[in-house]
């Protein structure tokens, strides 16, 4: 993918760091999704005194989308005030439900690598045995 936009995408995570809450784990994450037409969604980590309620950055991004009507995703970038983290296992499986094919960008202002989802996500399970066409 293009460095540049993948630079924007970082770039647009990280802004929204500053919109995390994330008062019990204190790691603040940031996500950037790129739809297809070229829109950008961002979403952070949302904690809650019910710990188990909280839900990631990544997921937030993806739900904010679908909710404005868009489901094919280019890219998303993902990063935190500690710098790189890895998306967990439910944030691949959901953007997995959308786009399988799309790229993961992990890392920091001016440092990041690009992953394949397939790669984070090897011989999921997806939707064919219970929506099949
Ligand atoms: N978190 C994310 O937002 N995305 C991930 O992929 C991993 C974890 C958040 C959830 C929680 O608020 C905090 O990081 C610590 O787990």
């Amino acid at each position: 993918m293009d460095e540049e936009l993948a630079k924007l995408l970082m770039q647009r995570a990280r802004e929204a760091l500053g919109n995390s809450y994330s008062p019990y784990s204190k790691l603040k994450v940031g996500a950037a999704l790129l739809t297809e037409d070229g829109k950008i969604f961002t979403g952070v980590n949302v904690e809650n005194a019910s710990y188990s309620l909280t839900i990631c950055a990544e997921r937030v991004a993806v739900f904010k989308a679908v909710s404005e009507g868009f489901r094919k995703f280019k890219a998303i970038a993902i990063t935190s005030d500690r710098g790189k983290i890895m998306p967990c296992g439910a944030c691949r499986q959901v953007l997995a439900e959308f786009s399988p094919h799309m790229k993961v960008i992990v890392g920091d202002k001016d440092n990041f690598e690009i992953y394949e989802l397939e790669e984070l996500l090897p011989h999921s399970f997806n939707g064919n045995i219970v929506a099949p066409d």
